[in-house]
């Protein structure tokens, strides 16, 4: 079943973003999987390692072409990051710490792709196209 299916609202526009989104949408849906087969907690923690790992160099790949594109908004959108990743991280240390995941964490995870993805994420992914089309 899965956290969340890939739908055209998650298409940005522009491949190699997309491929990298599905990436992570795939990785999400692996650790939701995991979690509700009540899979082992190491099992469970190389999933969220793993979704840790392809977050980090997504959000490198995807600063790279913002200022490539000259992105107006790469600052904030750079502190937004941040944000996500702090608090994936906040998630991962209480869960080695022996916390459960549960709904805040796949919400958490939902609003990244629903929230971030389609909302800012997608902004500049029509800016991409632009310049593209008048390249
Ligand atoms: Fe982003
Ligand atoms: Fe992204």
């Amino acid at each position: 079943m899965g956290l969340m299916e890939w739908s055209d609202k998650l298409d940005i526009g522009v491949p190699t973003m997309n491929h990298e989104h599905q990436n992570l949408l795939n990785l999400m849906n692996q650790l939701f999987d995991k979690w509700e087969k009540k899979a082992s907690r190491a099992e469970i923690q190389t999933a969220i390692e793993k979704l840790k790992v392809a977050t980090t160099d997504h959000f490198k790949h995807e600063e790279v072409h913002l200022e490539k594109i000259k992105w107006e908004k790469l600052a904030s959108h750079k502190i937004i990051h941040k944000r996500l990743l702090d608090d994936l991280d906040k998630f991962e240390k209480e869960y080695k710490a022996g916390a459960e995941l549960g709904k805040p964490f796949f919400t958490f995870l939902k609003m990244w792709l629903t929230g971030h993805i389609q909302g800012i994420d997608s902004e500049y992914g029509t800016k991409t196209q632009s310049l593209n089309k008048s390249a």
